[in-house]
């Protein structure tokens, strides 16, 4: 029991009016506050809970605590509420009860903790105000449930919203493939006629048309694989060796103004993914990563094993199991991302590529893959200190990597 809390039957008075209505030993244990004031606002008694709550055990009679116990009272949106002016202080003057009463106690350490106050006034036989009774209840439990609750609704809601979003997009980029594919059939049979006619006008015209509708079919074609479900081949698989074999295509992406890095660790170890998807994801951070460097700069890809736990991993999602984890990591020294951008990265559609240049669903393809593979996509990145995606997929097997072994590591 804290020191200075009231077990009622010691501290009041003998023979207290007050004290007599209540029963002391119930009153102590109850998981509400309740605390008694006299005409005067003081405290003259409180049970274990209201001390819990106030962070403190004021000494009875202290003028400091006057009407509520607590060293401060807010408002629920945060403004202190001097003692004296709280339906606290009102009770003795209006002499009827408040129910229901939202406020916020401010501990000296200034922590804060929502009570929901109920105060009644308590008379004497002859109808004269002894004082007050407040039992205050902690709120604290009650609004952490309510958060999580909320939370969940609304990532529910994100989930359904997607899950129409997806089947829109599926349905509209079926369409556009459709209506495309008539588009390139009848400028396949054009070409012939427009070589025929010798016209540069015509020619220009044409290879302008014929970019455009490979463009859009690219874009319709990404749009169908994002919402999409297929069944998918996973396989055991090397990372350094994927990473090699794609050397070169990555090189080719970048550019020659981008030097690529790749730190492949000879302990890395398989793990197990559908191999096109892992391909598509590390070209599609390559890509994202040229396009921050617009003026050159290094790309790095590294693999490395790590023991991941709760503790030491703490951005991880719902599904994260701790354990071994062999970690893709495509690092660039770019542009970085201010923390606005860093929020919706992985958001579908969400692109800050000028009209025309991106789509916005690279991201948020490579999160959902990585997602499907039990694995955990992770993101660091400051504006003007580059960026670091890194790919954890659950090592699969004991089996270390094979492919640097004798393989030169391309420049
Ligand atoms: N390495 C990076 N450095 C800086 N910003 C990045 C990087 N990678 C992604 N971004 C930011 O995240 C946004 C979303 O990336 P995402 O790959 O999902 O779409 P996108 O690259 O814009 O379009 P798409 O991939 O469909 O061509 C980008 O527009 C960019 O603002
Ligand atoms: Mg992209």
């Amino acid at each position: 029991m804290p020191k200075n809390s009231l077990s009622i039957s010691v501290q009041l008075p003998a023979g207290s009016s007050l004290a007599s209505k209540l029963n002391h030993e119930l009153i102590e244990h109850l998981p509400v506050g309740v605390y008694l004031c006299d005409a005067s606002g003081t405290v003259v008694a409180y049970n274990r809970k209201a001390a819990e709550i106030w962070g403190e055990t004021p000494s009875v009679g202290d003028s400091q605590v006057k009407f509520c116990g607590a060293h401060k009272l807010l408002t629920l949106q945060g403004v202190h509420v001097p003692h004296e002016q709280t339906p606290l202080a009102e009770i003795l003057v209006t002499r009827k009860a408040v129910t229901n009463f939202r406020t916020i106690v401010e501990r000296r350490d200034g922590s804060r903790v929502p009570v929901l106050a109920n105060i009644v006034p308590l008379f004497d036989d002859a109808g004269t105000m002894l004082g007050f009774m407040n039992s205050v209840q902690d709120l604290r439990h009650q609004i952490e449930q309510e958060l999580a609750q909320q939370h969940l609704e609304s990532a529910l809601f994100q989930s359904q919203k997607m899950e129409v979003v997806g089947q829109i997009t599926s349905g509209l980029a079926h369409d556009f493939n459709n209506q495309l594919a008539s588009m390139s059939m009848a400028l396949s049979l054009m070409e012939k006629e427009v070589e025929t006619a010798n016209s540069s006008r015509l020619s220009k015209y044409y290879a302008l048309c014929k970019e455009s509708v490979e463009r859009a079919t690219g874009l319709a074609e990404n749009l169908l694989r994002f919402s999409r479900k297929r069944a998918k081949r996973l396989e055991r698989v090397d990372p350094n060796q994927i990473l090699l074999g794609m050397a070169s295509l990555v090189r080719t992406a970048i550019g020659s103004k981008i030097l690529l890095n790749l730190s492949l660790a000879p302990d890395a170890r398989f793990l197990k993914a559908n191999k096109q998807q892992l391909e598509s994801a590390v070209l599609n951070l390559a890509i994202n990563a040229r396009d921050a460097m617009p003026d050159g700069g290094t790309l790095t890809i590294s693999t490395h094993e790590a023991h991941l736990d709760r503790a030491n991993f703490s951005h991880h999602n719902s599904n994260f199991k701790p354990g071994s984890y062999t970690v893709i990591s495509v690092i660039d020294t770019g542009c970085g991302m201010a923390p606005e951008v860093l929020d919706k990265v992985f958001a579908p559609f969400f692109t800050t590529k000028e009209d025309g240049q991106g789509t916005g669903l690279g991201l948020s393809m490579v999160r959902g893959f990585v997602n499907e593979m039990n694995g955990q996509l992770t993101v660091e990145s400051e504006p003007g200190q580059g960026s670091c995606f890194r790919l954890h997929f659950p090592c699969y097997g004991s089996e270390h990597s094979i492919a640097i072994d004798g393989v030169d590591q391309p420049r």
